[in-house]
Order: structure tokens, then sequence, then C-alpha cells
């Protein structure tokens, strides 16, 4: 298995080998931590998180992740305004530079295939943290070891993705990963508008996957294992009207948590605004928080598995 030197794309992951390798580390993780025992292999060593685009959750926990396996960060939190982009600087200089003080970087930017940009001129490993709305692959790496724990398994799954499959990257990574499982079905609902854009409905195609496009919520209530809303992405929206218009096209309230299967569950990347109801939180079937907790685990895993 070749070693990844950077992770920009879930579609660097061919099979489920190094996938298995970073979930059973994300889960050892978790266990020295609840033990107070989490090995000290980043000591010494320096994380950058570059972040042209806001986030709580994702550069927290990459800075959580660093700093509680004993190594430290630098931050760049609101990149847009505070770093030499404002003058003008190239992507590539920026990473250039920030290489001579960091050990990794942990990038987050708004357009679509700066990370790549950013990768190739990285002589330290480079982690997409979200570009634009082109994908987010830390995220869906931990969307697989929450879906894992709280399902068993991945394979044979009936999966519904809903809402903002156009601009949403959560979903754009989460796919090629489910499509590496045996027997995964998804439905892809969204408004007509917010569609999963074509080249990746082809891939779908091509990698054998099953799946259904619908705008009807009701399609994946009685079928779903995993019920996985997402926000509507308001600010790759070019216009308000635009916007407000499909804004709350589904939200999942109590009564719908209700009628699902048993044993599904309900995910969102967060942030949520709408589209889950807060009375839902008090459903067991309500893994949201769960998994925004088990992605300190796969950033750990992964800040191992890049460094160690
Ligand atoms: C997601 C993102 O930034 O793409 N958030 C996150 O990282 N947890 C989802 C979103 O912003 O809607």
């Amino acid at each position: 298995m070749e070693k990844l030197r950077h992770i920009v794309s879930t579609r660097q992951f061919a099979d489920t080998q190094l996938l298995e390798v970073l979930l059973d580390s994300a889960a050892k993780m978790e266990a020295a931590d609840k033990l107070r025992e989490l090995p000290q292999s980043m000591r010494g060593l320096i994380l950058a998180t570059l972040f042209y685009e806001p986030s709580t959750r994702t550069r927290f926990s990459f800075e959580a992740a660093m700093q509680k396996l004993g190594g430290s960060v630098l931050t760049a939190e609101n990149a847009r305004e505070s770093s030499s982009s404002t003058k003008g600087e190239s992507i590539t200089d920026t990473i250039r530079i920030v290489n001579g003080y960091a050990d990794a970087i942990a990038m987050r930017h708004y357009q679509e295939g700066a990370a790549k940009i950013a990768a190739e001129a990285s002589l330290v490993p480079l982690i997409n943290a979200g570009d634009g709305a082109g994908e987010h692959p830390t995220q869906a790496l931990g969307d697989i070891f929450t879906i894992r724990k709280e399902l068993g398994k991945v394979e044979g799954l009936k999966v519904a993705l809903i809402g903002d499959l156009l601009y949403g990257r959560t979903i754009h990574s989460l796919l090629p990963l489910l499509s590496l499982y045996k027997d995964v079905e998804v439905s892809l609902i969204s408004p007509p508008s917010l569609r999963l854009p074509e080249k990746y409905t082809r891939e779908l195609t091509e990698r054998g996957v099953s799946f259904v496009e619908t705008d009807r919520l009701a399609w994946a209530i009685e079928r779903a294992d995993v019920l996985y809303v997402t926000r509507v992405q308001r600010e790759r929206f070019a216009s308000d009207e635009e916007y407000e218009r499909v804004k709350d096209a589904y939200v999942i309230d109590a009564a719908i948590a209700d009628a699902l299967k048993k044993k599904a569950i309900i995910m969102h990347a967060l942030p949520r605004l709408g589209e889950i109801s807060p009375e839902v939180d008090a459903n067991y079937r309500a893994a949201y928080f769960r998994q925004a907790k088990n992605a300190l685990y796969i950033r750990m895993a992964l800040l191992d598995y890049l460094l160690g």
C-alpha cells in the first residue's frame, strides 16, 4: 500500500485497505483518550491551520488532535483577511513560506481546486480541510468512522443524502468512500436546482453504485439506515433570492425522526440551520453531535499516519 503524502481528495482511496487502517487507528485513539493515555507522537511537531473560510469544528478538532498528541499549532483562522493573500500573494507562495515553519498544513479555502494546487507546492503533508464546493475529505473519513461505530458496518446500508448536493462538499467526498463498500444503496434527495453535479453521478455509475435521484424526502424515510442531512450552502449562491427559495426545502422534525427505521441514524456535518429541528436532538437516532466528536479521532489518526 503506497503511503499518501497529502490528503486532498477521498478519490485517493482506491479500496478500503488504508481506510480501515485509519478507522482502526481512530478507534484506538478514542480508547486511549478516554484513559488519558494518548501517544505523544507529535511532540516537537507543528501543524499550521490555514483557514480562508469560517470554521469551528474542523479547525478546533485539528488543533485539539495535534495538541492532544503532544504537538503544537500555528493558526490563521481568518486567512482571507489576515494573511498575505490580501496583498495578492498566491497560494503557492504562501504554502512555500508556511513549509518553512510547519510540519503539516491543514488548509480550508474558498476556491474549488485550491487544495490540489497547495499540495503540489507543499513539501510537508497538506490536508484539504474544505476547498469551496469541491471536497472535504477528512469530514468524510470521520463520517465513515461514525457510520461504522453507530451501525457496526458500512456494507449493505441504505444511505439517503439530503439537501444541497450541488455545493455540499461533504457529500462530494463521502460518495467515493461509500462506493468502496459492497451493496451500499444511495438516494440523492434534493430540490431540482441543487442536484448532485453530473460528474459525480457519472462516477457513481462507473463505480457500480446503485442510486436514485429524487426530490421526495418520503422516499427515504421508510428505507434509509442513514439519513445524512446537509445545510444549504448560502455562501455559494449567486443571489439571496435563489437561496431563500430552496433553504427550507427539507426540514427533519420530531415526527419524521420517529418515523425512521428503529436502527436508523441521522447525521449532519454541522452547522445546521433550519433543516433539523432542535427537538430532534433528543431522539436517540440523532448522531450529529457524536459525529462531530468522532472527527477529532479520525484527525488524530490522520496526523499520526502522515507524520508518525
Ligand atoms: C461543513 C463544511 O464546512 O463543508 N462543515 C464542517 O466542516 N463540519 C458543512 C457545512 O458548512 O455546511
